[in-house]
């Protein structure tokens, strides 16, 4: 299925990141680094500027801020790889360049200061010959160069404006603010849509300046990369698993299986979510899968499992988790809690109603819709949840597809597929890989009321279940979903 919606700031960062991880960033050294070191390889967020070169097929990039020229030729490798021929402008006061940018071919050195007469001059002369389709800002931590350094390179009419540590120090913040105020949805910081790409402490800023920024990008190369990271991970752990249930659970192995080993693959980009909670297994085993991987490595050690829910009790919640309802006892959070046991350090319970919460902004790396009886609640949590998924990098997983009251959830599913890729199906949860952030308006006109409108939804995420796995047991759980529709529509 192509994506014929217009791409977003958060997709573009994502699909720069995950591009630029392919490119060969060996020859970018970032040389001399604080504390008498010497760092012989990229720093992490070359990824992103190549990516970036990449996926725009940037024609020139100006550079503010050469040091050793790693980040300079992190953008001519990445224009090499969309066929472009490298074209980097790259100045600095002081000259520390070194292996990477002496010698290379399509990177030009500066050493003047761009807001100086002599700067000014080597940019208009270039500029006359070439096309700026990015700026990238990396020299001076402070507001008033920042700001007076932007002024001095808008001339060019780049697409892209990246700043690099916008969070350094309160000036640097209040430059960074003015911009987000000024282009809003079209500023964002790598923290936003990735954890640890670039430093937290230092952060780096993303501007798309114009509006046709986002023109020819498309998200399409994501779905692949969705199904190579993750339909294999889903083929083994249900040809294989290897967590059982806890007896009288509705939760099957194979799923429980496919949730332990996606925490293992995480990279610690974002948080694991839980939307929704009845019973504690879902959220005992992402927690344990957690433990086990912060234990093993530090890569997800500022990671939670956030579960969001009412966490109220009612018949089929006590049903689901074998307790007695009683009418004083209207909440099962305590015992939710309890229940943890070891792994509750790593659990944290958002409780409230489905509109009263909002998400905290942070990037979801695994988002997994647990109990959704509520069609508000779905519809909430899609609207809420799902934009902060990293597009072409998280997880998603659906548990009960098929089950009792699915048809809601299944046609939403079909409303969202340009925005998702079905990587598998582990009984009987459907995994998908986020591609693209929905648009708030997505689920505009699927209405939860209007049952009859939910169909051609319900027969798009049929198809795609199709087309991409031919999964005769996933198949049947949609079949399912189709036969409660029918039936409360009253058609027999
Ligand atoms: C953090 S380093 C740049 C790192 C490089 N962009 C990278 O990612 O590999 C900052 C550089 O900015 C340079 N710089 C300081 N003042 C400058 C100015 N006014 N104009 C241009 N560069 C400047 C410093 O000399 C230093 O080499």
């Amino acid at each position: 299925m192509s994506i014929d919606t217009e791409m977003d700031i958060r997709t573009a960062v994502a699909l720069a990141v995950t591009v630029g991880r392919e490119v060969d960033l060996s020859a970018c050294a970032y040389g001399p680094a604080t504390h008498d070191r010497f760092l012989s390889g990229p720093m992490g967020y070359y990824s992103f500027l190549a990516g970036l070169a990449q996926v725009t097929k940037a024609r020139g990039v100006v550079e503010i801020g050469t040091h050793y020229g790693g980040s300079a030729r992190a953008f001519a490798e990445g224009q090499r790889a969309a066929g472009v021929e490298p074209n980097v402008l790259t100045f600095d006061v002081e000259d520390r360049s070194g292996d990477p940018v002496q010698g290379e071919p399509g990177i030009q050195r500066v050493l003047a200061d761009v807001r100086d007469p002599a700067g000014a001059e080597r940019l208009t002369g270039w500029a006359a010959q070439a096309t700026a389709d990015i700026v990238y800002i990396d020299a001076l931590k402070d507001q008033d160069f920042l700001e007076e350094t932007i002024a001095a390179t808008a001339h060019v009419g780049a697409r892209w404006l990246v700043l690099d540590d916008i969070l350094a120090n309160t000036g640097m913040r209040a430059a960074w603010a003015a911009l987000r105020d000024h282009y809003g949805a079209r500023a964002i910081s790598l923290d936003d849509v990735a954890l640890n790409i670039r430093s937290s402490n230092y952060g780096q800023g993303v501007v798309a300046l114009t509006d046709d920024t986002f023109a020819g990008l498309t998200a399409e190369r994501l779905r692949v990369v969705q199904q190579d990271r993750w339909g294999d991970l889903v083929r083994a752990a249900t040809a294989s698993p290897t967590i059982d249930p806890p007896a009288g659970q509705r939760e099957r192995p194979e799923e429980l299986t496919v949730l332990h080993e996606a925490v293992g693959r995480m990279r610690g980009e974002g948080e694991i979510v839980v939307a929704g909670a009845a019973c504690n297994v879902t959220s005992t085993t992402l927690a344990s899968a957690l433990a086990d991987a912060v234990a093993k490595g530090p890569e997800l050690a500022g990671i939670s499992v956030n579960v969001v829910a009412p966490f109220l009790m009612d018949a089929s919640v006590a049903k689901a988790r074998g307790d007695d309802v009683t009418e004083r006892r209207t909440t099962f959070l305590p015992d939710f809690r309890a229940a943890l046991g070891d792994a509750a350090p790593f659990v944290n319970t958002i409780a409230g109603d489905a509109s009263s919460r909002r998400w905290t902004g942070r990037p979801i790396e695994l988002l997994v819709i647990d109990w959704h009886r509520e069609h508000t609640d779905l519809a909430h949590v899609w609207r809420e949840l799902l934009p902060y998924c990293i597009p072409g990098r998280s997880l998603l997983v659906v548990q009960g597809l098929g089950g009792q009251e699915s048809s809601y959830l299944t046609a939403t599913l079909g409303r969202l597929l340009p925005y998702l890729e079905v990587v598998g199906f582990a009984p009987d949860s459907l995994v998908l890989g986020p591609v693209q952030s929905p648009p708030a308006n997505s689920l505009d006109g699927l209405d939860h009321r209007r049952m009859d409108g939910w169909w051609d939804d319900i027969d798009r995420i049929d198809a795609a279940i199709d087309d991409r796995l031919g999964d005769r047991r996933a198949h049947q759980q949609v079949e399912r979903s189709r036969a409660m529709l029918r039936k409360r529509l009253g058609l027999g």
